[in-house]
This record gives C-alpha cells, sequence and structure tokens, in this order.
C-alpha cells in the first residue's frame, strides 16, 4: 500500500538522537513509525561528539545539571529513562566503553557505534527512514497531521518535533522546530548558544596572546561555578570551565576565574616567608603554565623578589588571582556553540509524555525543548530519555 494513503501513527522529524530513541521505542510498541531528517545520513551530531568517540551519557545525571525555564520540567522523564538504561542497551550491542572523568562515559572505539545502534534498532523496530528532502509545509487536518515532502503528502496522527536546535547550522542545524511550533500555538523561550567559547575585547588582548595555553581553574559566574579546565584561545576563552559557565552567562556582565583554586589563605605571604628571594612570576608557575604566570604578574604589576613586596600587595594579589575578572564581549555563536539553549516553552508540553498540552498529538524531544545540559553527555541523555518517554506515549 502507498505510504501515503494510511496514516502513520507517528512521524518523528529529525533523525538526530532523540528523534531516532523516539521512533525505535514508538516502533518496538507496534507503531508504524515514519523518520524523517533533511540531511543525508542520520545521527551527524552524534558522529561529531565526544572528539569521535560520543560522550553518550554521564553517570551524575540529575535534574539540577539542566536548565530550564522550569527546573522540575526534567524530572520525570530523566528518572524514567537513566544512564543505566542506555548503558544496557549499549552493552547488548557489545559496544566497550569507559569513564573519562565527572562521570562521563565514552566508546572505546568510535561514535559511528552508536549511531548504527540505533539504526538497527530502528530497522528491527520496523521504522521507515527517509532521508535527503526538507519538509516543505505542515498542516492539521482531518484528526492528522500532514507533512508534505518531495512534493509527496504523508500523514500521522501524532508528530514530533526532533529537529534540535541551530547550533551548528554547517551540520544541518536549524530552528524548524521553533518555527513549527509557533505554527501551532506554542510559545518558544528565546533561543541563544550555550556551551561556547566566549569573546574578549582588544583591552585583554593580553590573554589573547596565550593562545593555546590551558590551566585548571574554577570560574564563577553570580552563583554558578565550575572546577574545570579553561583554555586561551586567539579570541577568547574556551575549555570546559568556559563552555560550562558560557550556558548561564547574560550579556553584559562579568566572569570570575580563581587561577589558585587549591592555594590556602595567606599563601604568598607565606611563601614570601620561606623564600624571600623567589621571584613572583616562578612562584605563580609552580601552580600555572609559565607563560599565564608572566602574564598574571605583569597584569598584577609585581615584578622582582617576594620579599621586596609588601605583605599587603601580596595579600591583595593573591585576592585578584582568586576572583580575576573578565568581561566576554559576547560569544562566538551558533556556529562554535554545542548546543542551544532556550527554545519550545516546557509549559507547553506534558513532562511524563512531551506532549504539547493544546495540541493534542504534536510531541515536542530532545534539544529543541528549553531543557539544556551540562557538557559531559548530559545533553544525550536529555535526548534518549525524552525521547524514550514521547516515544512510550505516542
Ligand atoms: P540533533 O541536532 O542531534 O538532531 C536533529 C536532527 O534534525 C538532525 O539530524 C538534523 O539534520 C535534523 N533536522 C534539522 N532541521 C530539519 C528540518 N528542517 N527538517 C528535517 N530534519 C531536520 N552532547 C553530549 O551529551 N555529549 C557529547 O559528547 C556531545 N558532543 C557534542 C559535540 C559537538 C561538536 C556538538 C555540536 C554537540 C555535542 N553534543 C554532545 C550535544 C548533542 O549533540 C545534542 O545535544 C544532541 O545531538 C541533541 O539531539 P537532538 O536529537 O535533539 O538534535
Amino acid at each position: 500500500m502507498d505510504a501515503a494513503a494510511q496514516p502513520y501513527d507517528a512521524i518523528v522529524l529529525g533523525a538526530g538522537a532523540a528523534g531516532m530513541m523516539c521512533a525505535l521505542t514508538a516502533g518496538q510498541r507496534g507503531l508504524r513509525v515514519l523518520l524523517i531528517d533533511h540531511g543525508d545520513a542520520p545521527g551527524r551530531k552524534i558522529l561529531i561528539s565526544g572528539g569521535g568517540r560520543c560522550n553518550f551519557t554521564n553517570l551524575h545525571t540529575a535534574p539540577d545539571r539542566y536548565l530550564s525555564a522550569n527546573p522540575h520540567f526534567a524530572k520525570s522523564a530523566l528518572g524514567r529513562y537513566s544512564p543505566q538504561d542506555f548503558l544496557t542497551l549499549i552493552e547488548r550491542h557489545g559496544i566497550a566503553w569507559h569513564e573519562k572523568t565527572l562521570g562521563q562515559l565514552f566508546c572505546d572505539g568510535s561514535a559511528r557505534q552508536i549511531v548504527d545502534l540505533l539504526m538497527q534498532e530502528c530497522a528491527e523496530a520496523g521504522v521507515t527512514l527517509l532521508l535527503g528532502h526538507p519538509v516543505a509545509a505542515i498542516a492539521q487536518r482531518d484528526g492528522l497531521f500532514h507533512v508534505t515532502r518531495n512534493g509527496i503528502d504523508l500523514a500521522a496522527r501524532a508528530l514530533v518535533l526532533a529537529t534540535g536546535g541551530p547550533a551548528i547550522p554547517k551540520l544541518g542545524a536549524t530552528g524548524f522546530a521553533y518555527d513549527v511550533a509557533r505554527q501551532f500555538g506554542l510559545s518558544v523561550v528565546q533561543p541563544r548558544p550555550a556551551l561556547v567559547p566566549f569573546t574578549l575585547g582588544a583591552e585583554e588582548a593580553l590573554f589573547q596572546s596565550l593562545s593555546g595555553v590551558a590551566t585548571e581553574v574554577e570560574v564563577h559566574w553570580q552563583k554558578t561555578r565550575f572546577r574545570e579546565a579553561a583554555l586561551f584561545t586567539h579570541k577568547g576563552l574556551s575549555g570546559p570551565a568556559m563552555l560550562q559557565i558560557s550556558s548561564y552567562w547574560q550579556h553584559r556582565t562579568p566572569i570570575a576565574v580563581d587561577f589558585a583554586p587549591d592555594a590556602a589563605p595567606g599563601w604568598l605571604v607565606e611563601h614570601k616567608q620561606r623564600q624571600p628571594r623567589g621571584a613572583v612570576r616562578r612562584v605563580l608557575a609552580s601552580g600555572l603554565p609559565a607563560r599565564l604566570a608572566e602574564v598574571l604578574a605583569e597584569r598584577l604589576g609585581l615584578d622582582g623578589e617576594l620579599g621586596t613586596i609588601t605583605d599587603k600587595r601580596l595579600r591583595a594579589a593573591e585576592a585578584q588571582l582568586a576572583r580575576w575578572p573578565f568581561q566576554p564581549n559576547g560569544t562566538e555563536g551558533f556556529a562554535k556553540a554545542e548546543v542551544t539553549a532556550g527554545g519550545i516553552a516546557t509549559r507547553e508540553l506534558s513532562s511524563r509524555t512531551m506532549m504539547a498540552t493544546r495540541v493534542p498529538g504534536l510531541y515536542a524531544i530532545g534539544e529543541c525543548v528549553d531543557v539544556t545540559g551540562w557538557l559531559g553527555g548530559y545533553n544525550f541523555q536529555w535526548a534518549w530519555a525524552s525521547g524514550w518517554a514521547a516515544g512510550q506515549a505516542l
């Protein structure tokens, strides 16, 4: 029978992490599912994720590691599909994995294994996959959702938006889900780049000369802080600590960096007492990369031997090293963002099923929803969990 003649149970738009998980879950329940992507291949972000090894989940997944206008929204889905559930799937497919750091789980081999797993599960669940053509129009009539693609009308009783957000447009990322959501009267929380490097202005040129230097720091923005590596780039600041804080950061506000997060109070004065002839930059270089120590000493205006500097000045330097202010003038934007924060407003969706409460049959999952995880496998765990929740409910 012609696909157009008999409506599907569900059309899932977007063959990324969330869309594939949703499609295979619904397919396993015996539903007729059509999975559509405008790209030539499924799971393109999975393939490049985690440096090609896909950081597919995080053992410390908890709702407080997600940003959303409603911090409670992710609880139900994350509680019902856990990192262990995904791990069970991984192990059933014989995929070797390891914990890198901070609960982050990666494939030993390649991210390709995750895409192959999802595709195999979709195939076994009878999911039909259509790749390579943009969706021209979406409409709702006669109790069905109609998707026009390549001149053909495809119909289903349910439609799942799983087309992600606009981060990394060169990988086919779009804001399509927001357009469809708005078409159906759903509100969208202003999308913004997240997990994204900061840019610094010309006044910070001294730091830009450190491009390539990395060190462990504790970065603060208001009450939020992360302790991880920071990396100086020719445009500004990157590395896990900066990417994490960027998701919280608001324009025209400063961030503060603790360059000596393990140092005890009074450490510089103590150094002076022990080694009065030690040079400031040498002392700093005992815990920091030498080039960074030099720039910090220069900025602090502290040159020469410790013994020649008053305790008061050393205490002031300590305080500044513990709260070094940077005023980013922006970020590298969607072109370099790992994810999009904001998105389809959670107040429009059921947290149990991901269905739009005002538009029965319309679902939204994954990154297109206003739920954004920390760096470290949290975003894929949200994709799996929200995809599974919708796949169970369709
Ligand atoms: P996703 O973006 O994966 O999929 C959306 C799909 O919809 C795509 O296949 C796209 O082609 C398709 N689409 C878009 N517009 C369409 C349209 N108009 N019509 C039809 N199809 C359309 N997360 C993590 O947890 N661990 C990690 O290691 C990484 N690493 C990482 C590296 C890099 C470089 C990036 C950019 C991102 C990550 N992430 C990550 C984030 C992670 O990739 C992201 O959160 C998930 O892929 C989101 O899954 P979704 O299925 O929601 O969207």
